[in-house]
């Protein structure tokens, strides 16, 4: 299994790029907002445990975004691999992610972060919001709110796999095509 995390702040284009990845190299998408997303749309008991902090852009207990992962690992075992999208947005997280991949002799290959400056991301974010419906990505404090955890609690994420020396950085201010023409070559490179 080959197994990469799409690392970077809110509006980066993470969810672009995974679907790109999951064309290309048959891996199975896996983006804990859209999980979470979908609880909430069909207003599960899950769905209505966070929707508050979802709308508010603080993040949901590491326990159960961690339970979510380990179902979605187990329920598919036979996956050429995974892109980890959104997913870990802590420190505790990414050691639970390595000690679930581990328990199956499996690791992450890759931590990919894309990188966009702060007022793109917020725009962004808002052209996201006219059509995606989501209330977090349509009021700029909320958005701000989102920058600020990513910032604080996220970010520190990185070094985690810096230590492993598996990080890498990609600018994405330019094209949807040229930052995946240097995601594949991150990737081929790999392989
Ligand atoms: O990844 P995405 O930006 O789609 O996540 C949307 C929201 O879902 C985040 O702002 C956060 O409230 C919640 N989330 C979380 N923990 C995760 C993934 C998403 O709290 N691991
Ligand atoms: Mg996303």
């Amino acid at each position: 299994m080959f197994n990469i995390v799409l690392f970077g702040p809110p509006g980066a284009g993470k969810g672009t790029q995974a679907l790109k990845l999951v064309e290309m190299y048959n891996l199975i998408h896996l983006s804990t907002g859209d999980i979470l997303r979908a609880e909430m749309k069909r207003n599960s008991p899950l769905g209505q445990k966070v929707k508050s902090l979802i709308e508010k852009g603080e993040l949901v207990p590491d326990e159960i975004v961690i339970e979510l992962i380990r179902e979605n690992l187990s329920n598919n075992k036979d996956a050429a691999g995974f892109i980890f999208d959104g997913f870990p947005r802590t420190i505790e997280q990414a050691k639970s992610l390595d000690e679930m991949l581990s328990r199956e002799s499996l690791d992450i290959a890759l931590m990919l972060t894309l990188e966009v400056e702060e007022e793109e991301l917020i725009s962004r974010i808002l052209l996201r919001g006219q059509n995606s419906g989501r209330a977090d990505d349509s009021n700029p404090d909320i958005i701000k709110n989102r920058i600020k955890v990513y910032n604080e609690q996220t970010a520190p994420v990185a070094e985690y796999y810096k230590k492993q020396g598996k990080h890498a950085s990609i600018d994405n201010m330019g094209t949807i095509e040229n930052t995946f023409d240097q995601l594949k070559a991150h990737v081929d490179n790999w392989q």
